[in-house]
């Protein structure tokens, strides 16, 4: 028997639901700030990843779906949806439009070889934001502010947000010669990855899924203590800008994230809910990068943005007990006896449909009590039983499942009936 690929899933109609309640809950959130949808293609070249990514992230080194066409080039399944917005935002120019910042947003499937555990799949959808084309600690918060708002309005209550400044690019620098210089006498320690990134991308030794544990990581230094002074002024500002929004937060100066576009802000949305049992808590993440455009050879604009993960958001709200508000509401299930009956009903269901109402019959010659029961499976409001009688003499008794009142129509105006 073939099987479903490790790490994916079927979404069946049940869960589809809930996906689309979701999906339609996330459009709607996105009007009240002003976010307008974008569709990138799920494949891109891989210099974009390997670029805009970091050639020296585990996103690119490991967990790249990665192939050659049948033109020779090298492709990659898109493992997340900053580096192809930004990419679109250049290529379409919409640095020329009036309208900055350009606030987009993307829901799609993203592809990352990962080792599978609870909430963590090879193909996952991620619902991800990007306002690019603004440098101001407002919209920082703004993002934040939205994060906050997505998980609540879904009924989420013990979450975490963990935010920290990685600054620019001279307060890394700094940075990056203090790790290098901490992380050197024992690098010997550590994997093979974290040695030879020693010196092309120290950062990403705190980010280590292997030595993470490490007192040298552990006691490393902070990049809060390297940052310069605009760096520092930027981030007091999102701060601020928090603190009035009463919106919490705490701060971890060894968040650096997984990805190598990010500058001043980054942050992670965690589960934290004392009795979850699985490893996987981070819910959210995302951040500002102001030199990834020009790193994809784009004008000098600046970004900031984050991603969830469906699959995450439905684990927390699993761990929460919360039921989301799905309608699964359906009209009207006709029961059918007699051969002319059954052919009626086919034109009728027709009729219906093209009406609006929601309907549906029994097709496998079904006894009554069989239909009936089918109506119940359905949650059908109301049923219909159309018999010879009920032909000749065009009338039908409309019964409403929820009362088990019933209401006498013509036959030919059970469309009007449902209609109004
Ligand atoms: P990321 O932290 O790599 O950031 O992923 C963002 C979110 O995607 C995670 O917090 C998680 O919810 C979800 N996610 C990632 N990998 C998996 C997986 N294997 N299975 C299930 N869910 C997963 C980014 O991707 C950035 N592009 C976010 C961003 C947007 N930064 C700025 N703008």
């Amino acid at each position: 028997m073939i099987r479903i690929p490790r790490g994916t899933q079927d979404i069946l109609p049940e869960a589809s639901s809930q996906w689309r309640y979701i999906e339609n809950k996330l459009d709607e959130l996105m009007t009240l700030y002003n976010y307008k949808e974008i569709r990138t293609p799920i494949f891109e070249s891989t210099d974009l990843f390997a670029r805009g990514v970091g050639d020296s992230t585990d996103v690119v080194q490991k967990e790249m779906y990665t192939f050659k066409d049948k033109g020779d080039r090298s492709i990659t399944l898109r493992p997340e949806g900053t580096a192809a917005v930004v990419r679109s935002y250049i290529e379409n120019k919409m640095q020329g439009n009036p309208n900055q910042p350009i606030k987009l947003y993307y829901n799609g499937p993203m592809f990352r070889y990962e080792r599978k555990q609870k909430g963590r799949y090879r193909q996952f959808n991620q619902f991800g934001v990007e306002a690019i084309g603004a440098e101001n600690p407002s919209i920082d918060a703004e993002v934040l502010a939205m994060v906050m708002h997505i998980y609540e309005s879904f009924g989420l209550k013990h979450l975490k947000l963990v935010i920290n400044s990685i600054g620019d690019a001279d307060s890394r620098k700094e940075y990056n010669e203090a790790l290098v210089k901490h992380f050197e006498p024992v690098i010997d320690t550590f994997c093979e990855d974290c040695q030879s990134r020693l010196h092309s991308n120290p950062m990403r030794i705190l980010d280590c899924k292997v030595d993470r544990d490490k007192e040298a990581v552990k006691n490393a230094p902070r990049i809060t203590d390297y940052l310069n002074s605009e760096s520092k002024a930027y981030y007091e500002e999102v701060k601020d800008y928090l603190d009035e929004l009463g919106i919490n937060y705490v701060e971890d100066p060894n968040l650096v994230r997984g990805l190598d576009y990010y500058t001043h802000t980054a942050f992670e949305l965690m589960m934290d809910n004392p009795n979850y049992d699985g490893a996987i808590t981070t819910l959210c993440g995302g951040g500002r990068y102001n030199g990834l455009l020009e790193l994809l050879d784009g004008p000098s604009q600046t970004g900031i943005g984050f991603a969830l993960s469906i699959e995450r958001l439905l684990l927390a709200l699993e761990e929460e007990g919360i039921e989301l508000d799905v309608e699964d509401d359906f009209d009207l299930f006709i029961v059918t006896m007699g051969e002319e009956a059954e052919r009626y009903s086919v034109k009728l269901l027709n009729n219906l449909r093209k009406h609006g109402v929601k309907a549906d019959k029994d097709y496998l010659n079904r006894k009554i009590k069989g239909q009936m029961k089918q109506a119940d499976r359905l949650n059908a409001k109301y049923t219909v039983v159309i018999g010879d009688q009920e032909l000749e003499n065009n009338q039908i008794d409309v019964k409403n499942m929820a009362t088990g009142e019933s209401e006498t129509v013509k036959l030919d105006e059970l469309v009007n009936f449902f209609e109004k």
